[in-house]
């Protein structure tokens, strides 16, 4: 009997005991964590550029060199930076697949970590713009009348004035801007991939750039960057000019002729 009861134990023992572990756990972790973290980062960050090498041979070397320093069938990749990879291979640009006027989007064959290893490799090849981060590229609070009036000035000559694209010489064209994700409009921005020339933070900083995000989502659509409203189709001033013309002038019409029919009323009786 007493034998029995000594081995019982208050049910609460176990969570007792698990709990002091944890704490345990946690406080060693807190302990040591902080020291080992930007080591670990490190660490981190060379196995990515190893991976991203390896990727590098096998699917981009034979246009962009061993190295990344470029060859007849592609130019140097030295200090394009990780933005210009994650906007290359992220829209499926690249690998290129045949030489033309412009290289097409395709559909994309790398996953996001697998892009991520590539720009880690390519920006260790030579410095240059970085990939922004998800706070850098949030147009939720932007001005979209300001990113109305920096599109107009900016794009708007080659992407329309809704982004909806246009063809320039030479067999190239500015795509449309409509379904293309903050981050690689941001990256578009910084980089200037192919004839569209680059926005560097210096001459346009992030603001201007997530003004001019809002903007587009803004004209496109996007149901929650648009402030309300019926969007006329986005077409810009012609439809927009249309539909106040024969709106506008229909009401005043029906208006003088309801003015008209009651005074004339008005007088007989
Ligand atoms: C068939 C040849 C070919 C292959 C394969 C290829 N590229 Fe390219 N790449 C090109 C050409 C040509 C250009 C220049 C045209 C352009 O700017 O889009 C280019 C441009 C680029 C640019 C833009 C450079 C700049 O100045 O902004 C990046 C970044 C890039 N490639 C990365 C890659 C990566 C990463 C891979 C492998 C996943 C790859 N490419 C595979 C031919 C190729
Ligand atoms: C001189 C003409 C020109 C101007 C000005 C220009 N672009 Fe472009 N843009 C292009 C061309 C050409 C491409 C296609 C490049 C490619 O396919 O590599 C492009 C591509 C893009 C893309 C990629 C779209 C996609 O489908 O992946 C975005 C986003 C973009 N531009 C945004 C802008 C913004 C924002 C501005 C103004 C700040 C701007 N562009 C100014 C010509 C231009």
């Amino acid at each position: 009997m007493k034998k029995l009861s000594a081995r019982r134990r208050h049910p609460l023992a176990a969570v007792v005991v698990l709990l002091l572990a944890l704490a345990a756990t946690g406080g060693l972790y807190a302990a040591f964590a902080p020291a080992g973290k930007a080591q670990a980062d490190e660490t981190a960050q060379s196995l990515a550029i190893d991976e991203g090498k390896k990727l590098y041979s096998v699917g981009c070397a034979s246009c962009h060199g061993s190295g990344g320093q470029g060859t007849t069938d592609g130019p140097s990749l030295v200090g394009v930076g990780s933005a210009a990879v994650d906007f290359q291979v992220g829209t499926g640009r690249m690998p290129a697949q045949q030489p033309g006027a412009q290289v097409p989007k395709k559909k994309v064959i790398y996953n996001q970590a697998e892009i991520d290893q590539l720009a880690a490799y390519v920006a260790s090849l030579g410095a240059g713009p970085i990939t922004p981060t998800k706070s850098q590229v949030d147009p939720s609070g932007a001005d979209v009348a300001k990113g109305g009036d920096l599109f107009r000035t900016n794009c708007a000559q080659c992407h329309n004035f809704t982004g909806e694209g246009g063809a320039l010489t030479n067999g190239k064209y500015a795509p449309s801007l409509e379904g293309v994700s903050p981050k690689h409009i941001y990256e578009a921005m910084q980089t200037g991939p192919q004839s569209m020339p680059s926005f560097p933070d210096s001459t346009m900083p992030e603001q201007e750039k997530k003004d001019i995000i809002a903007y587009i989502k803004t004209v496109n659509g996007d149901e929650s960057q648009t402030p309300g409203g019926l969007s006329l189709g986005g077409l810009g001033p012609v439809s927009e000019g249309l539909f106040g013309w024969i709106f506008g002038l229909g009401g005043l019409i029906a208006i003088a002729v309801w003015v008209a029919a009651h005074t004339a009323k008005a007088k007989k009786s």
